[in-house]
């Protein structure tokens, strides 16, 4: 008999290996072209490729130099611009390159296109608490047709810096506190803009950014001082940027900050060592916003002259309006400081991105103003950002409040957020506007139509200590049947350069809030902000409490969806919520210390002040319905390095509602060369249970699972005694112990 499976072998690999001949038949093609493009161009030109600056769109850094760029175009100056906006304004620059610059070489337009274009989705944090990679993969891919078809090329997103300071204004824009699930968004937000293919026009080029440390800023004050062990360094955060290489990340950023003495940017060890030649990273890097050039305040270059030769020779590829190498990297030359080598390496890079993104073939290719029009804000991507923001909400209390009865006669909206739409898509908004937003009231309106009456008061302010909004909104309270307080941060309290040393409410909204609770009515706290906040006066008070986030276009909609009850909330913290900013950095995954805290106990690690866990802790969140686990069973009680441990756990929905459960998987190594934290998230799935429905969660483990750097660095697992973990966040667990045997 003929054998099948072998015949399907033998035709899998013929296609396997006719597709990576195509691949790498394309490689030699495009490396061919960009060698004869590299034949004609002189070392101006070159260094010209290496050059990004900003356009006269919004401006989002210091701007360094009033520059007439659209003459320096002309010129071969530039190789890329970045805050170039829009089709027709986009073509009439690229116009400029390839029809008035001597080569004709096109430009790459790259913009922060980082939680949607124009069509605006949570902001990254609040997605990542959606737990559901499909759907975070998507709206990157819906960012991407819209940015692509308004002229963009590239976008400088993922920002997959790990954080676990609330303080730092950035939490906001990536995916949490844990490398393991930061690898997952990371890698899925860079399918989402990139897809399969660069040279089609609605992908763009993704970036990982920022490298790297950036998170563990001092003090969690944006662009501060980074000093942490390599040990941290390589477990906590690189692991997602080693994950946007194995995804075919196109490009990186380097960080502003320094890392053990020493700006990233001016780093040989982490960017050509580690990152080109180490890891293999063959797209190119670019430089934060001027950071080539803030070497020279870091005190690491004396002037940019020093600062190109640092940049140069630490392998970065591209100076993003920081004007060191355009002003100096021909000086450096002529010293023999840099070799010609190393400039024609770096316009080998981006000139390869550019025939990647068919730039050569037609420049205009991304500037088409129909399908802007199409594509823009469109019906579907507007719906998807409703289902982004219902699975980005996290409920954080019910006390059987929620979800309202839509047949409430009378409703207070009460608080400085029900109907700030400029608010609800925070400072990384692109192109989005306050306008195209629905928020509260609008979506309680959408919702209810006339069926209830619905009254507003502002009541506070996002700052300030003023009480003069307070009787109104009292008073409108004590009318209704129920009061619906949304409240937290305004869009410029989160976000690049927006720190905070106080993450309370901002203003008196708890104040408002406490008082709103005294009235005794059904109360609903919806938060809308961009980091986690301190609010444990609140969790004591308030009988319901929904972490909305900061939203997006269609986030008033989302929170009615699931106020009243259509959406049944599903999201899941993926950062800690601290009791108090005094207990920053917290997060699930700590050490046990020698004297781990024992209640009651002087001599153990403790506060004598406050609890050691956070509020809410990591994976954290609630249903309208329950989830029972069972504990959870192994396959084996040992395994060898070869082999693979099952993990079983049986989870069911006991409530009444419909409901979807984020099930994680944790594991804790009990004895190691070094230590080890006391649990790490190793696998999570998020399933749909009817009521009454119990589905079985498996997980795999294997030895390469639970490797680590040990005590002499090397990245391996060693045998001994393991507890893993399964449950509803990294505090509900139940345990089974296995052991990994050479
Ligand atoms: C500085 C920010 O750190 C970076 O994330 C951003 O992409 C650039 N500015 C460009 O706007």
């Amino acid at each position: 008999m003929i054998n099948m499976r072998r015949i399907w072998f033998v035709l899998i690999a013929m296609f396997t290996s006719l597709g990576v001949l195509a691949q790498s038949s394309k490689h030699d093609e495009i490396a061919q072209k960009v060698d004869s493009v590299m034949n004609r161009m002189t070392l101006e030109e070159k260094i010209g490729q290496l050059n990004q600056l900003t356009g006269d769109g919004e401006v989002t850094g210091p701007v360094t130099l009033n520059q007439d760029y659209q003459q320096q175009i002309r010129q071969g100056m530039v190789g890329s611009m970045l805050n170039v906006n829009g089709a027709e304004y986009t073509r009439k620059i690229q116009k400029i390159a390839v029809e008035e610059s001597r080569l004709g070489i096109p430009l790459i337009f790259g913009y922060d296109v980082i939680h949607g274009y124009k069509t605006i989705f949570p902001v990254p944090l609040g997605e990542s608490s959606s737990w559901d990679l499909e759907a975070i993969e998507k709206a990157s891919r819906i960012a991407a047709r819209e940015a692509t078809a308004a002229g963009q090329h590239w976008t400088f997103a993922p920002m997959m810096d790990i954080s676990r300071d609330a303080r730092w204004g950035r939490v906001m824009e990536g995916a949490g506190e844990d490398p393991y699930y930061g690898s997952k968004v990371a890698r899925a937000r860079i399918r989402g803009f990139q897809g399969e293919d660069f040279s089609k026009a609605n992908t763009m080029l993704a970036c990982a950014k920022h490298y790297v440390g950036y998170g563990a800023a001092r003090g969690g004050r944006d662009y501060n001082t980074v000093d942490m062990s390599m040990r941290r360094l390589h477990e906590t955060f690189l692991p997602p940027f080693k994950a946007a290489i194995d995804e075919g990340v196109a490009t990186f950023m380097s960080s502003f900050n320094e890392l053990n003495g020493v700006p990233v940017t001016g780093s040989k060890e982490l960017v050509q060592d580690l990152l080109k030649d180490q890891w293999g990273f063959d797209g190119f890097i670019v430089s934060d916003w001027g950071s080539i050039q803030e070497m020279i305040p870091h005190g690491v270059a004396a002037d940019k002259y020093e600062a190109g030769d640092l940049a140069m020779n630490a392998g970065i590829d591209m100076d993003m309006e920081g004007h060191v190498y355009i002003e100096e990297l021909k000086n450096l030359l002529n010293d023999g400081r840099i070799s010609e080598a190393q400039i024609n390496e770096a316009v080998r890079r981006i000139l390869t991105k550019k025939f990647e993104l068919g730039l050569f073939e037609d420049p205009y290719k991304y500037c088409d103003p129909e399908r802007e029009e199409q594509e823009l804000l469109s019906e579907e991507n507007r719906a998807f950002a409703r289902k982004s923001a219902q699975k980005s909400m996290v409920l954080l209390k019910n006390e059987g409040v929620l979800p309202l009865s839509k047949d409430l006669g009378n409703i207070a909206l009460v608080g400085p957020l029900v109907q700030a739409d400029e608010e609800y898509i925070g400072t990384w908004s692109a192109r989005g506007e306050g306008r195209h937003v629905v928020n509260v009231m609008e979506g309680f309106r959408n919702k209810l139509g006339d069926q209830a009456s619905l009254t507003y008061a502002k009541g506070a302010s996002f700052t300030g200590q003023s009480k003069e909004g307070f009787d109104e909104a009292l008073q409108k309270a004590r009318q209704a049947d129920a009061v619906v307080a949304v409240v937290g941060e305004s869009a410029m309290m989160s976000g690049e350069a927006l720190s905070r040393m106080n993450i309370g409410l901002p203003g008196l909204q708890q104040e408002l809030v406490l008082e709103l609770a005294k009235l005794d009515k059904p109360l609903v706290v919806v938060l809308m902000n961009g980091r986690p906040l301190a609010i444990p006066e609140v969790d004591e008070k308030a009988p319901a409490i929904l972490e909305a986030w900061l939203p997006g276009t269609e986030g008033g909609n989302a929170v009615a969806d699931i106020i009243f009850g259509d959406y049944n909330p599903s999201g899941k913290l993926t950062a800690s919520f601290p009791y108090d900013v005094g207990q920053v950095p917290v997060q699930y995954e700590h050490k046990n210390t020698g004297r781990p805290k024992v209640e009651g106990q002087r001599y153990t690690s403790q506060y004598i002040d406050g609890p050691n866990k956070p509020l809410y802790p990591f994976g954290y969140g609630l249903s309208y319905t329950s989830f029972e686990y069972s504990r959870p069973v192994l396959n084996k009680q040992q395994i060898n390095f070869d082999e693979t441990l099952r993990v079983q756990v049986d989870v069911k929905n006991t409530g009444e509602r419909a409901g979807e459960e984020v099930v994680q998987m944790y594991v804790r190594d009990l004895v190691g060369s070094v230590t080890r934290p006391v649990k790490e998230l190793k696998g999570f799935e998020k399933i749909a249970l009817e009521p009454g429905q119990t589905k079985t969660v498996t997980f795999k483990l294997r030895a390469d699972d639970l490797a680590f750097y040990t005590r002499d660095m090397e990245y391996k697992a060693e045998p001994g005694e393991f507890k893993v973990f399964t449950g509803s966040s990294s505090e509900d667990v139940q345990s089974a112990s296995f052991k990994l045997r050479r």
